[in-house]
């Protein structure tokens, strides 16, 4: 069995990385290279998959929200991705790469019986990414 349980959380990136110069930049990232950064209204589905318990869940739902409150939301939500987390320094704050980053800051501290299945991050009504995980 497999739940997805839906969060949100806002914040700010620039892609740009160091390697290129800046019209290489402009040209990879596009709008998304602007000098002074742009938000986002993310959407984050964790989804996590095991056997139903004898309560009939897979895990207990607050249990899964403090765990993702924690060691995410608390930490992304109005935040700038470039500078705010130190998982990111040294990486370009794409989706791909924060999907990566949500994945270890999930596992780094995961207590619940069932396993962690999926991350997939809405960055936009066009972009969604999808991590399946180990
Ligand atoms: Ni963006």
């Amino acid at each position: 069995m497999r739940l997805t349980r839906r969060y949100r959380f806002a914040a700010s990136h620039r892609l740009n990385t160091d390697a290129l110069t800046s019209d290489e930049n402009a040209r990879l990232y596009g709008k998304c290279n602007n000098p002074f950064g742009h938000g986002h209204d993310y959407i984050l589905d964790v989804s996590v998959e095991g056997p139903v318990d004898a309560s009939g869940q897979i895990v207990e739902r607050q249990a899964l929200d403090a765990l993702v409150e924690q060691q995410v939301l608390s930490r992304v939500d109005h935040r700038n991705l470039n500078c705010d987390l130190a998982e990111l320094k040294g990486q370009v704050p794409t989706t791909e790469n924060l999907a990566f980053t949500i994945e270890a800051m999930l596992q780094r501290q995961w207590t619940l019986p069932a396993r962690l299945a999926r991350v997939r991050i809405s960055e936009t009504a066009r972009n969604t990414f999808e991590l399946e995980t180990k």
